[in-house]
């Protein structure tokens, strides 16, 4: 693609180099699956049934699992009367299958695309359309996207829990969208659920060690999960494992981050509360401690769990004390027309400068608001080098990164081979779509 060609957000990109792979496969191993984004009667709880969006007609969407290195085809039809189109978060694949406006013409209703890729890493993703997300993520439409590795530590039994809220009342009726401080604060709802019900109760078997791969589809939320404060074992992030297991009484997951955890073993009878502790991200409505669901231990089983001391290798990229090439400012602004901005280096939609495939980047992400913002960068992961000055407590593949008030937290990335049309933002959808965000080309 032409590298210099600076396309404003909405306007598509040319197709860029990866051609080759929006070709139909001859790889025989090649997994196929359809995808419709639909209206649907979700219900979260007995009685109470929401005028959602699903793909296929669910809530969550169906869960995608695949292999590591097995290729994809995944036709998408858009069934819904607005213009859609879907998002891979988390994977590392070419710009022209990242699922933008930057990179692709909207699925107009009724049209089908076809995304097709290779998933490389293992890990737990999802999917989410990039249009109209404020409305099209609220009614629905999210997914988990789950790729295996050959070497995965053995358990007993995996679960995923898609955590979200929704903002509607006793009937279900969705409230409106919109409202100053839900512009500010980004949409927070009183309806909690995991895999789309309401305060779900979950079940383990006494003895068992499950792997819990959690991810926050929340559009502003950010949970501070806790389960009933026993201890759990943290072994993975939005980029895959991490290099051993850590052991932690709670994690903080700022929207569109994922975290996996080993939990258990438990006694036979025991009953555990799902909770998100009090979280104050300086919102104009403070939360407490609310419950998204309860976990129940039944009978006894064997265990064949076998969790190894070393999980994986991460290298660093570069060392802590590394020089910054780039800084990215988040900030909050005065309009008068529209009473707030949501800003990068000064703008919104900030047009950023170039990056040069295998040149490392080391960047400062500033925020220099008084509120959180989640920092999620598209198709390529990071590493954190530091959050104001102290190291993380462990190294781990990120694509989603918290920034604290006030903060700065440096990073590195390497761009790799997939030159084109890339982007970061704040994964608070209505702060990303008041122009939170920063686009840029990697470039050869
Ligand atoms: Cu979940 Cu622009 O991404
Ligand atoms: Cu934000």
């Amino acid at each position: 693609m032409n590298a210099h060609n600076h396309h404003g957000h909405h306007v598509p990109a040319p197709p860029s180099e990866a051609t080759a792979v929006e070709q139909p496969s001859n790889d025989p191993r090649t997994v196929r699956i359809a995808l419709e984004a639909r209206e649907t009667n979700w219900e979260v709880a007995p009685g109470v049934t929401i005028a959602g969006f699903g793909y296929n007609g669910q809530v969550p969407g169906p869960t995608i699992e695949l292999k590591q290195g097995v290729p994809v085809e995944i036709q998408f039809t858009n069934r819904l009367s607005e213009p859609t189109l879907i998002h891979w978060h988390g994977l590392r694949i070419p710009a022209s299958m990242d699922g933008t406006q930057s990179t692709q013409r909207p699925v107009e209703p009724g049209q089908t695309f076809t995304y097709r890729f290779t998933p490389p890493d293992a890990g737990t993703f999802w999917y989410h359309p990039h249009a109209n997300e404020t409305e099209q993520l609220e009614k629905g439409l999210y997914g988990a996207f789950i790729v295996r590795g050959a070497d995965e530590p053995i358990v007993d039994r995996e679960q995923i829990l898609v955590l979200d809220d929704v903002n509607a009342d006793k009937q279900g009726r969705l409230a409106k969208f919109g409202g100053f401080r839900e512009r500010h604060d980004g949409r927070e709802g009183d309806i909690r659920l995991i895999n789309g019900k309401a305060e779900p109760q979950l079940t383990i078997a006494a003895g068992q060690i499950e792997r819990w791969r959690i991810i926050n589809a929340s559009s502003a939320r950010y949970v501070r999960f806790s389960l009933g404060g026993v201890p759990f074992r943290i072994i993975g992030t939005d980029g895959g494992l991490i290099e051993a297991p850590v052991d932690a009484a709670e994690v903080l997951l700022p929207a569109a981050d994922r975290v996996e955890i080993l939990v258990g073993p438990f006694a036979e009878g025991q009953t555990l509360t799902i909770d998100s502790l009090r979280y104050s991200r300086s919102t104009m409505k403070r939360r407490g401690k609310e419950r998204f669901g309860t976990l129940a231990v039944g009978p006894a089983k064997p265990s064949r769990a076998a969790i190894p001391t070393r999980l994986r290798t991460i290298e660093p990229l570069i060392s802590a004390d590394a020089t910054p090439n780039r800084t990215v400012n988040f900030s909050l602004g005065v309009s008068l027309r529209r009473g707030l901005d949501f800003l990068i280096n000064g703008e919104t939609h900030h047009q950023d400068k170039p990056v040069k495939v295998g040149e490392l980047q080391v960047w400062d992400v500033v925020n220099r608001s008084l509120m959180d913002h989640p920092f999620h960068l598209h198709g390529f992961f990071f590493q954190v080098l530091s959050i104001n000055g102290k190291a993380p407590q462990f190294r781990s593949w990120e694509d989603v990164i918290n920034l604290p008030p006030r903060s700065t937290v440096r990073i590195a990335w390497m761009p790799e081979d997939r030159p084109g049309s890339w982007m970061y933002h704040c994964h608070i959808l209505e702060h990303h779509e008041a122009g939170m965000m920063g686009h840029f080309d990697v470039v050869r």
